[in-house]
């Protein structure tokens, strides 16, 4: 059984003088249990719009989206999930204990665990100090600390985030990849939306990304990065007053004793060869690639 499953969900919305927007036109996806997967997309292409249909705080206009196996529409759907919404607001006059208290109150935790629990997940979103502060006096990024929090506190099978890492800085964001991480490990499912490709690179099993309310693409990381090699920055030591080519190319760069040769995907053997036959001594090879920001920008300015 897959985790979350969704077919052919389209959102209309009525807007101004019954405009309307197609906030999403028929998206299928198939996230897999212990599976993480970033959905990619720029503002307004309909990331939040899904994620509250599979939610079921939205009605679809036509489709429908399941949560093992239950339909969104249905309440019992919502038990085995962890629900970040984007923007979270809490009951301010609340501390993060006495809310995560709340919350796990909610899914009918046992007094005993939800203590310990609580304590666990406030200690590892660093809010262990600020606990019986009111959530008044957090700054945005606590909030947002709250707000994984209270995800993690019955320790669902599945995670659906939105913009997880959105308002918190380098080391709240290493924090959130690396509690992922732990979900990943622990066979959880992870399905979470950014716009930021640099958060789905390290821990996302797929990405899909979506543009204007249609996906656009569905892969594997690896596949998208292997896919992205360009070509090879080849260092090669060489004598300063030594100016040689190889399959025909010059280098592109010089420093001391080390020359640079910039080499595509299909001159690299027969450039290779060339320098393995004079002896010269090779220094490094990079890989030149493109990277998940082109591959995504690329797709977004094609729709
Ligand atoms: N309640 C609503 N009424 C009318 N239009 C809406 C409503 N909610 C969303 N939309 C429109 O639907 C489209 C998709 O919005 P959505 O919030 O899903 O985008 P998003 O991908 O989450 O963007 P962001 O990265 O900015 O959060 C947008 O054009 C938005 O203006
Ligand atoms: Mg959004």
């Amino acid at each position: 059984m897959n985790a979350i499953e969704i077919a052919g969900l389209c959102k209309q919305f009525k807007g101004k003088r019954m405009a309307k927007v197609d906030a999403l036109k028929g998206l299928d996806l198939q996230i897999e249990a212990g599976e993480v997967f970033g959905f990619l997309g720029p503002n307004g292409a309909g990331k939040s719009t899904t994620i509250k249909l599979v939610m079921g705080l939205l009605q679809p206009t036509s489709g429908s989206a399941s949560i093992m196996g239950i339909q969104s529409t249905e309440t019992g759907a919502r038990r085995s999930v962890g629900y970040l919404p984007e923007n979270p607001a809490f009951y301010d006059y609340l501390s993060a204990e006495e809310y995560i208290a709340f919350v796990g109150s909610q899914f009918r935790m046992e007094a005993a665990l939800l203590k310990r629990r609580s304590e666990d997940v406030l200690k590892r979103l660093e809010l262990w100090e600020a606990r019986k502060r009111p959530m008044r006096s957090y700054s945005k990024g606590m909030v947002q600390r709250v707000g994984l929090a209270q995800t993690l506190v019955h320790d669902p099978a599945v995670y659906i985030l939105d913009e997880p890492m959105s308002g918190l800085d380098p080391i709240g964001r290493a924090l959130v990849k690396d509690i992922i991480l732990d979900l990943k490990k622990r066979g959880k499912c992870v399905f979470f939306s950014t716009h930021i490709t640099d958060d789905v690179e390290k821990v996302c099993d797929r990405v899909g990304v979506i543009v204007k309310g249609s996906l656009v693409a569905v892969d594997r990381v690896e596949n998208i990065m292997r896919s992205g090699v360009e070509g090879y920055l080849v260092h090669l030591r060489l004598p300063e007053t030594e100016n040689r080519s190889f399959a025909g190319l010059e280098p592109l760069r010089r420093v001391g004793s080390t020359s640079e040769f910039y080499v595509s995907c299909g001159s690299f053997n027969a450039f290779m060869g060339q320098v393995n036959a004079s002896g010269v001594e090779v220094l490094l090879v990079e890989t030149k690639r493109r990277d998940l920001e082109d591959f995504f920008l690329s797709l977004v300015n094609q729709a």
